[in-house]
């Protein structure tokens, strides 16, 4: 009989055969609030009916249109759309299916477009498991264990994360920017850095925002350097974080922006953005794929586009993730938790024992949550970091049920 990869690893036992909103249900009918949005995707809630119509009507009329054969409509309304929520001068759009294919894209394009070799990441980043993108991931070893040596080239600079070095954020983002300073002295000269990656909120690595000043000092120096800033929005975009990307919140401008997870609510869909004299700096023939720009992926991330706009979605995502961090920071009190930290409905709950990273803590009180009705993910990457990452459509009542879900599993896992 044939199987599954055992090398698939499911975080909870739920069988999920029907998603709606903020709630999946299982075969036997039980309901489950869903607050891992299939890893941030499901920015609309499941199977919003604006989304199911506009996918079952592209379906109808054309699956899949190669976009390197022939251009099907959805494509160009959603360049449209999309330069309307990027950030000014970011005008032209590359399209793929998975969020690692359009990190590879970018970085192809860095490249390029410089002519210099070398990239700088960020320690704990994470930006896909292919060779190119998990070259610039460094979130936990599992992920390169085995496959090492990667793609040379790559410079992780620390990333300020208050906590772990015991210290404030000024204190923290200072030492980072002359760590980067430091290794632009010591290991990649300016001259052969193309560019800086970077995800406005630390995702896998731990949900660790950045601040004010490490950004502001991370666009100093690509300007001084003629380094370009790529924002890798995986996971931070689309209205997660309450504002519409995730950069935004730290007042700088990237360069080139990268998004896929929330962008078509499921279906898969990932694009990067940048301005078109950039763009036009890649070489030709260096960018394509047969399924990119999938034509029901793009009507599906025109009507997620259009219900975020239409229902207020980044405006609710800040108001219940304001609830959430509240919620949350008050089970804190209990011993087990060294933090609760994020921005909207990207949220990271931290556990230690004795000031060291707990991920046995966090692992028992995320299949405790799941046995309650409450699906919660790990990550950091000792695995001491419950994420809360909620659906852009859940309700303040939902926020309630899933803090009163939350603390109950933190209350009996450390009883267990
Ligand atoms: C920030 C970030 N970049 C890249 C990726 C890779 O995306 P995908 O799994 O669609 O290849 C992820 C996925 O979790 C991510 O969070």
């Amino acid at each position: 009989m044939a199987s599954l990869s055992p090398l698939l690893k499911q975080a909870t036992p739920v069988r999920a055969v029907r998603g709606e909103g903020a709630y999946l249900y299982d075969d036997q009918g039980r309901r489950y609030l869903d607050y891992t949005s299939g890893i941030g995707v499901t920015s609309t809630g499941h199977c919003h009916p604006r989304v199911v119509e506009a996918a079952q009507k592209q379906a109808g009329e054309l699956v899949h249109g190669q976009y390197t054969t022939v251009m099907h409509p959805r494509l160009p309304e959603l360049v449209e759309k999309l330069g309307q929520v990027m950030p000014d001068g970011i005008d032209s759009f590359f399209f793929a299916s998975a969020g690692t294919e359009a990190v590879e894209a970018a970085l192809r394009l860095v490249r390029h477009a410089t002519g210099r070799p070398n990239v700088i990441v960020m320690q704990g980043g994470f930006h896909g498991r292919t060779m190119g993108s998990l070259s610039l991931t460094t979130s936990k070893t599992p992920l390169r264990a085995g496959l090492q040596p990667i793609m040379a080239g790559v410079y992780p600079t620390p990333f300020p994360y208050p906590l772990r070095y015991g210290w404030s954020d000024y204190e923290t983002s200072d030492f980072c920017l002359r760590e980067l300073d430091y290794l632009l002295a010591t290991q990649t000269a300016p001259s052969e850095t193309a560019a800086i990656f970077v995800e406005p909120i630390l995702g896998e690595g731990g949900y660790v925002p950045a601040t004010m000043s490490f950004m502001r000092g991370l666009r100093e120096r690509c300007d001084r350097h003629g380094m370009l800033l790529v924002a890798d929005e995986i996971q931070t975009g689309v209205g997660r974080t309450g504002r519409f990307w995730g950069h935004a919140h730290f007042d700088v401008k990237p360069d080139i922006v990268i998004t896929a997870k929330g962008l078509a609510s499921g279906f898969p869909l990932s694009a990067f953005g940048a301005s078109e004299e950039l763009m036009s700096k890649g070489w030709p023939g260096s960018q394509g794929g047969t399924y990119g720009g999938n034509a029901v992926s793009c009507a599906a991330a025109l009507a997620t586009l259009a219900v975020i706009e239409e229902e207020g979605l980044v405006e609710n995502a800040r108001r219940r993730g304001d609830e959430l961090i509240e919620g949350l920071t008050a089970v804190a009190e209990h011993p087990s938790i060294a933090e609760v930290r994020g921005k909207g409905l990207m949220v990271g709950v931290e556990f230690a024992n004795n000031g060291t990273p707990d991920g046995e803590a966090a692992a028992k009180v995320q299949a405790r949550a799941a046995e309650l009705g409450l699906l919660l993910l790990t990550c950091g990457p000792y695995g001491q970091v419950v994420r809360v990452i909620p659906p852009l459509i859940t309700t303040r009542e939902q926020v309630a049920d899933g803090v009163n879900m939350f603390a109950q599993a933190v209350r009996e896992a450390a009883a267990a």
